[in-house]
């Protein structure tokens, strides 16, 4: 028998059903709340509110369980390329040999970006943060392609936009790092794989060859996998929200990629080696930064802890930390702000400020200490983050279109001032 939610409502009740997810994760449908009873329900940070169905990605906060489209993260990040990750989580089940060479292939044909756009990378500041340059430059290839505005287009239509997407993307980061250095950009190279690629535009000089190192490349990989997808969060949720009003998908991802440079989000990686070094070069006294984290007055968070849905343990944080581990033994680096992660993560471990909230290390406490390894500076951690995202944007985006989702516009709670009228200036 189906569950149905009942609601009092001044001496009245109303039913409502409950909904069972394919992992009997329940919901009441209130979708009929406000015209049946006149209320809304008041949700702020949506903590509560499940904005969509979906079928991507299945994450349970308390098990500590993260799977994209059925498959465990732990699985895919163990065996998968991040391209083929990217296939199913945009088309939904694992590409066949055929079908992947495919892909691959289409995706190589779409790495350069159009010429007129290198100029304006050159008109950025050298000290313009990647992230800012990445939003606008997603924006702008809407202009290059027209045709990509209505989403609605045959299906064919809409994948060459996403091949697009996913070959510019690495070129686009890889240039406003150049433009940081005040460099000259590097041109994709198509006989070298997505992850190869990118280091390649990143490190390559016109003096200097660069040579791949394979354990850098698939430390990268591993990396974008974890990234690839977490459901509703707050960039996905905003590039659902603006792709619901029908704007195209290059500036929907664009919306995202601004969604996620905030610390509280994708932001957060930058924010952990920048805390970490600040607590080194304050002497390294870990309490006193525990204690700042804890202290209500004090804006402080311990940057790399906490997750809105993991109360337990981030399963990316498990992988990525172990990870980090291989990565540096593997390149012989040694990191002294890896001791003061470790021990961070100790004394955060053991104190009940921590263990009573369920604030845990998510997976940008060690995703830092690994980039670092790999020689991306501090500022462009976000704009890998990003790359590892967009299959998750481009997911959600179109499993939105698909469901011909409503426009996202949610109600409030007014609480400003009742009617008055308007007084001249000469007498306010
Ligand atoms: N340091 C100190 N206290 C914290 C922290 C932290 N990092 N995170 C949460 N708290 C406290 C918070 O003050 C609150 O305490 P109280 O109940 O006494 O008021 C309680 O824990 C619950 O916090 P919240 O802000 O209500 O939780 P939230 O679900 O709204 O926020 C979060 C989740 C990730 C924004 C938050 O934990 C945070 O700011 N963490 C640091 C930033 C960070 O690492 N973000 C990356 C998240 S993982 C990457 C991604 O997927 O985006």
């Amino acid at each position: 028998m189906s569950e149905i939610a009942k609601l009092e409502l001044n001496g009245k009740v109303y039913e409502f059903p409950v909904i069972t997810g394919s992992e009997n994760e329940k919901a009441i449908d209130i979708s009929t709340l406000r015209s049946a009873t006149g209320y809304i329900t008041l949700d702020p940070g949506f903590k509560n509110t499940g904005s969509t169905k979906s079928g991507i990605t299945f994450l349970n906060g308390e098990e500590g369980i993260l799977r994209y489209r059925g498959y465990p993260i732990e699985q895919l990040a163990e065996k998968a390329e991040f391209l083929e990750v990217a296939y199913l989580l945009i088309y939904g089940s694992l590409p066949t040999l055929a079908q992947y060479t495919k892909f691959k292939k289409t995706i190589t044909l779409h790495t350069l970006i159009h010429e007129d756009m290198r100029e304006f990378f050159e008109a950025y500041p050298a000290k313009a943060h990647p992230m800012g340059i990445l939003a606008a430059s997603l924006s702008s290839l809407s202009t290059f392609y027209p045709e990509s505005h209505d989403p609605y287009r045959p299906q064919e239509a809409v994948d060459l936009t996403i091949y697009r997407l996913l070959a510019k993307l690495p070129t686009l980061a890889a240039w406003a790092y150049k433009n940081a250095m005040r460099h000259p950009v590097v041109y994709p190279k198509n006989n070298l794989d997505y992850c190869e690629n990118f280091l390649n535009m990143m490190f390559s000089m016109p003096t200097e060859d660069y040579k791949v190192n394979p354990v850098v490349a698939q430390a990268l990989n591993k990396l974008l996998i974890l990234h690839a997808d977490h459901e509703q969060n707050c960039s996905a949720a905003t590039v659902r929200v603006v792709g619901s009003s029908q704007a195209n998908l290059y500036t929907s991802v664009a919306a995202g990629v601004s969604a996620l440079w905030g610390p509280l989000h994708g932001g957060a990686n930058q924010a952990v080696i920048e805390m970490l070094e600040a607590i080194r070069n304050d002497g390294g006294d870990v309490d006193k930064w525990i204690n700042k984290a804890k202290d209500k007055d004090d804006t402080f968070r311990l940057m790399g802890f906490g997750h809105r849905v993991y109360k337990n343990f981030d399963p990316r944080a498990t992988i990525i930390k172990k990870a980090s581990d291989d990565v540096l033994k593997a390149l012989g680096v040694n990191d002294p702000v890896l001791d003061i992660a470790k021990k961070l993560e100790t004394v955060a471990l053991n104190d009940d400020y921590f263990k009573s909230r369920g604030l845990y290390p998510n997976v940008d406490f060690y995703s830092g200490i690994i980039y670092r390894a790999l020689n991306i500076p501090s500022e462009m951690f976000t704009v890998m983050f990003a790359i590892g995202r967009l299959p998750g944007w481009i997911a959600q985006w179109k499993e939105m279109i698909e469901d011909k989702a409503p426009i996202g516009r949610p109600r409030q709670v007014y609480t400003g001032a009742t009617k008055r009228d308007f007084v001249d200036i000469d007498k306010r």
